[in-house]
């Protein structure tokens, strides 16, 4: 069988377009907390400078997975991840890695805005200090200024950068944690339901970023919201009960999905 793919110009496709470059992949992935399993051989990959949603009803395992791909499931006790999840072709979960440099590879942006109860500044100047990314004052100022920038969030703040974070509106508040996590130069961002706790207007300026995000940035993101998911994301996968249900491009499954479960939950009838 010829299976060489053609563009609708007639061109065939690289290679490289053919097989999706992996940012990461999870192999066989199953989480446990204590006797529970909450995550069933979950095989997904992630498509590096794309946006992956994880969508499902609650319950489903999506902040478990979530969590398994920079390790945060380590912080809880009793959970226990089998199977294999890489980053360019490492095992995140081999003896050698040093996680706190995995997490600043794999960063993440929480649910609720959490800033640090610090300046603007000191937020995101806190990760590059640790990790020792500036060499004076000067790059540290650059390294922020930069974050904020990326954050859709210099302008509103540069001439408070030594005002309280949690001053900010929840909005702001929450795109400095973005560029918290952008300081470190991090390869992947999760994001867990990063808008729920926010109004339409944060809510549109926060996708609007993870849409720029993307071109630096490996993003994978939690949401409730299909509108969401089909706003933001080039690649939706679909969890229910702990499985993997479907993993699409997000156009097919939000039109024409694979699995009938899918097809229900994107019409209302779970969760
Ligand atoms: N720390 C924990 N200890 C024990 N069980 C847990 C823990 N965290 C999650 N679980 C269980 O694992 C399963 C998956 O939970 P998870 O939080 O990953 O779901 P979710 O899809 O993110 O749900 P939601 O949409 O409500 O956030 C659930 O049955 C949940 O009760
Ligand atoms: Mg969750």
């Amino acid at each position: 069988m010829n299976t060489m793919v053609k563009t609708a110009a007639g061109k065939p496709l690289s290679q490289k377009m053919i097989t999706p470059p992996y940012k990461m992949i999870g192999q066989d992935v199953s989480v446990f907390y204590g006797e529970k399993r909450a995550l069933f051989d979950v095989n997904l990959n992630i498509r590096e400078n794309t946006v992956t949603a994880l969508i499902g009803p609650s319950g489903c395992g999506k902040s478990t997975f979530l969590r398994s791909l920079n390790r945060m499931n380590d912080t809880i006790e009793n959970c226990r991840v089998t199977g294999r999840i890489t980053l360019d072709d490492q095992d995140i979960y081999d003896t050698v890695i040093d996680v706190v440099e995995l997490r600043a590879r794999v960063g993440m942006v929480f649910q609720r805005p959490n800033p640090f109860p610090k300046s603007i500044y000191e937020n995101v100047a806190y990760g590059p200090r640790i990790h020792g990314l500036h060499k004076s004052k000067a790059d540290l100022d650059h390294i922020v200024e930069t974050s904020l920038q990326r954050a859709g969030l210099w302008g509103e703040v540069k001439d408070r950068l030594l005002e309280a974070g949690t001053s900010l509106s929840g909005g702001q508040q929450q795109r400095l944690c973005i560029a918290r996590a952008v300081a470190v130069s991090p390869e992947v961002i999760l994001m867990d339901e990063p808008c729920s706790a926010l109004d339409p207007i944060a809510t549109a300026k926060v996708e609007e970023l993870i849409h720029e995000l993307r071109e630096n940035f490996t993003i994978v993101i939690v949401t409730h919201s299909m509108q969401q998911a089909a706003r933001v994301s080039q690649r939706t996968a679909m969890f229910h009960l702990g499985q993997l249900v479907e993993e699409n491009d997000t156009d097919k499954m939000f039109t024409n999905p694979d699995d009938q479960r899918t097809q229900d939950y994107i019409m209302g009838r779970f969760g």
